[in-house]
């Protein structure tokens, strides 16, 4: 083998470049190409600190971190060749450095390594997503507001079991996702602020014995501190499995929304409008308008989920501290990120241009018995029978109306009598919809002055 096979960042101790199959096992450039401002970023802050502490030149730095700029915007005009032989972007980056400026190229690799490089530069990347999760997550919150404020006191039937339970408000519905989605918030938040610390200057695994001023890299790079511990910085991948714990979260919050409106979009449920600009029609039958982006969100789950069961596998067993293993971190977490961005997006744009059918929702509000607790709860406080003679003397009357093929508000008076002499003609103003969802008053019920509440404390929340 000529020397030219060899890679030039190892070159010394080999006298064989490698076997295809190895450099195609081996190589990561075809996807950590998408670090690359990170990495720039990461060793521009470590040139930095090299020529502030000393360690190398003040000249040799500034030109390492000018070199860096030139080769960034080589990469972002996409006039860099990226090379499979040099296997990653980290040795793409430094190999194209020393192009441009020689020698005092090789001088940027001083007291770190790749394993400290790529755990910053992932770091960086995942730390980019966190903060453009937040802002998407923010963003859908205030489009369910914007339902939930218009429909604070429309009335559609709550479920159980997907069997008409009670009935609700439209606002109280929508705020029950604003309440899932703010969780989500501060699971991003929280994750964020325990990721944020700089594993460069670990090293390879023990650390250097340069001089070097982490501080200043962790300062320089937006981080909080330094990460304590060599062994450990080199080989955490658990902010990424964290970023992958809250996506998942969230993906399965998207996929139980798109569900509903899968449901309520249907002929059959008509509770909602969907906007033409999400949905498509079919090529042969010409009434369909199909709910396939809130279908595809429903999806979405399976590859995220996927991604962090994935990547835990790799995780776990394997040995401190860097092992070739945790090079399959990043496509796990590039595909999950890119898709969890894409489903945030496109449920932000059905909320906001769904319409909701508001006749519909208070015919289905009312049917299916939805007031019977109502009759129940009457029950109690008026006549002050204990609540489970109420649920059976209301369990009668259902019976009656069923039989009957009516509603429990159809029924007589007679009717209500025959199945206790005491109910009176008052009964019939807690079978109404309305009255029942407005006596819901409790904290957090389904009151539309309640819901108004949470809408006003949710829009103090974010400001
Ligand atoms: N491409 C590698 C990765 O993504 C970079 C670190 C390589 N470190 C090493 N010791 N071979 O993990």
């Amino acid at each position: 083998m000529s020397d030219n096979s060899q890679n030039q960042m190892w070159g010394g101790r080999f006298a064989a470049g490698p076997n295809a199959i190895m450099e195609a096992i081996n190589a990561s450039i075809g996807f950590d190409k998408r670090m690359a401002a990170q990495d720039i970023a990461g060793s521009r802050a470590h040139a930095a600190m090299l020529g502030a502490t000393g360690i190398v030149s003040d000249s040799d730095a500034n030109l390492m971190r000018e070199g860096l700029l030139t080769v960034l915007s080589e990469i972002e005009t996409g006039k860099f060749e990226f090379s499979t032989a040099l296997e990653d972007i980290h040795m793409n980056v430094e190999q194209r450095l020393k192009a441009i400026i020689g020698e005092p190229a090789g001088r940027l690799h001083t007291g770190r390594s790749r394993n400290d490089q790529v755990a910053t530069d992932f770091k960086l990347w995942v730390r980019d997503q966190l903060d453009a999760t937040e802002g998407a997550l923010i963003s859908l919150i205030h489009a369910l507001l914007g339902q939930a404020d218009a429909g604070a006191d429309w009335v559609m039937p709550g479920f159980t079991h997907l069997q008409v339970a009670q009935p609700v408000t439209w606002g109280h519905h929508m705020m029950a996702y604003v309440e899932m989605f703010g969780r989500d918030l501060s699971r991003v938040r929280d994750a964020r602020k325990r990721m944020n610390e700089c594993p460069l200057g670990a090293a390879a695994l023990a650390g250097t014995s340069f001089p070097i001023d982490r501080d200043m890299t962790a300062q320089a790079l937006g981080f909080d501190r330094p990460s304590a511990n060599s062994l450990d910085a080199v080989s955490d991948r658990d902010f990424a499995l964290e970023f992958l714990g809250a996506a998942t979260i969230i993906a399965m919050h998207l996929s139980r929304m798109a569900e509903e409106l899968v449901i309520w979009s249907s002929a059959q449920f008509r509770f909602v409008m969907l906007s033409d600009r999400f949905s498509t029609g079919s090529s042969i039958m010409p009434q369909k308008k199909n709910p396939d982006a809130a279908e595809l969100i429903r999806a979405k789950i399976g590859r995220i989920f996927g991604a962090n069961v994935a990547l835990t596998m790799v995780m776990k067993g394997l040995p401190l501290a860097y092992s070739k293993d945790m090079q399959e971190d990043k496509e796990q977490v590039f595909d999950a990120a890119d898709n969890l961005m894409l489903a945030l997006a496109a449920m932000d744009g059905m909320v906001r241009d769904m319409t909701a059918n508001r006749e519909v929702l208070e015919i289905a509000a009312a049917t299916g018995f939805s007031t019977a607790t109502d009759l129940a709860d009457w029950l109690v406080r008026v006549l002050d029978m204990p609540f489970r003679d109420a649920h059976h003397v209301t369990g009668t009357l259902v019976a009656l109306a069923e039989s009957k093929g009516c509603d429990l508000p159809d029924l007589t008076l007679a009717d209500m009598q025959s199945a206790h002499e005491n109910i009176t003609m008052a009964v019939f103003e807690v079978l109404g919809v309305q009255n029942s969802v407005a006596s819901r008053t409790s904290y957090g019920g389904t009151a539309p002055a309640q819901v108004r509440a949470q809408i006003n404390r949710w829009k103090e929340v974010l400001g």
